[in-house]
């Protein structure tokens, strides 16, 4: 055990967590390798056998590693909700990428501590988290009050100060894509940051955020399969979850902000003016765009 892993506290319930995921994502790697044949959920939203297959084992391996806990699955598990603690199970997030052989893609449990009796649409407290990567073979893991790790290392959010130093993230859904404002925003983080990854694994992203490795993210219309982990790894590295107007994160929140916590107003205060139409960059004319290209090769 190295000096780094000897220093993580013991955890409650991200050892046997972080197996299942393992378990579930060696299982991914292999559909991935072989490659499987998609079907439609709706008119663009893929699935997959690997979608079902891993949900199924998580879902048994759960029920045996915790008989008393619920499990709240993307492809239907909806197993003793009821009870003290509920997992937030994305089999797989990423399930475009992977249909398509894009590598990048990963598991995602989330587990939330509920009070017996609350209203179904009330928050409990996100208490352990697990992300894994099976290509990168990396496992993001967390537990409330306990820090965040990245295999088993301490992961902390970045220290970059403001967005125009800043690589920030978002994505776009499957469903209802012509609903979705979000291609506007697209524009006007990337003219003001270093540049806007969309790798399509939501859950990804944010593991990312809290690893340091972007600042930002933010998305619309995401499920609470898709948060739940990579919101309790944000914050335990050190960074903030909101709503785009900097208000509490509640899970069935139709919208997520994440940050390093630094860029954190900064970017309240982007969305504020974007959505009140402000500042907002206008796209060229055809005629602007070529009298700015015959300026630039005049010298
Ligand atoms: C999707 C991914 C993607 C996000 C979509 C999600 P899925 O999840 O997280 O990055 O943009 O909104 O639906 O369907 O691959 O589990
Ligand atoms: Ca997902
Ligand atoms: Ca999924």
């Amino acid at each position: 055990m190295s000096e780094e892993q000897a220093d993580v506290p013991q955890l409650t319930w991200v050892p046997k967590a972080s197996a299942i995921a393992r378990e579930a994502g060696a299982g991914l790697r292999t559909f991935f390798e072989q490659g499987v044949e998609t079907e439609y959920k709706g008119d663009v939203d893929l699935v997959t056998v690997a979608d079902r297959t891993s949900e199924k084992l998580i879902r048994e391996r759960l029920s045996e590693a915790f008989p008393e806990h619920g499990v709240y699955g993307e492809e239907g598990t909806r197993d003793r909700l009821e009870g003290e603690y509920r997992w937030y199970v994305d089999p797989l997030d990423g399930t475009t990428n992977f249909a398509h052989g894009f590598p990048h893609f990963c598991v995602s449990l989330g587990l939330e501590k509920r009070t017996p009796g609350q209203a179904a649409g009330q928050d409990g407290t996100l208490v352990a988290a697990v992300i894994y990567d099976p290509l990168l073979d990396e496992l993001f893991a967390a537990e409330r009050g306990r820090g965040a790790t990245l295999n088993g290392r301490p992961m902390r959010v970045s220290r970059t100060p403001e967005l125009a130093e800043s690589l920030v993230a978002t994505g776009f859904p499957s469903r209802k894509r012509h609903e979705s404002p979000n291609v506007h925003f697209y524009q006007e983080f990337t003219l003001r940051s270093h540049g806007v990854r969309r790798a399509g694994s939501a859950a990804l992203d944010l593991a990312y955020v809290a690893a340091g490795r972007l600042e930002g993210f933010w998305e619309f219309n995401l499920n609470p399969w898709d948060t739940a982990a990579g919101i309790l790894l944000v914050e335990e590295a050190g960074g903030q979850v909101t709503g785009f107007a900097g208000q509490h994160f509640k899970l069935d929140s139709r919208e997520i902000l994440a940050s390093n916590r630094l860029i954190h107003a900064e970017l309240v205060d982007l969305f504020k003016d974007l959505f009140a139409g402000r500042n907002l960059e206008p796209i060229p004319t055809p005629q602007e765009f070529a009298a700015r290209r015959a300026e630039r090769a005049a010298g």
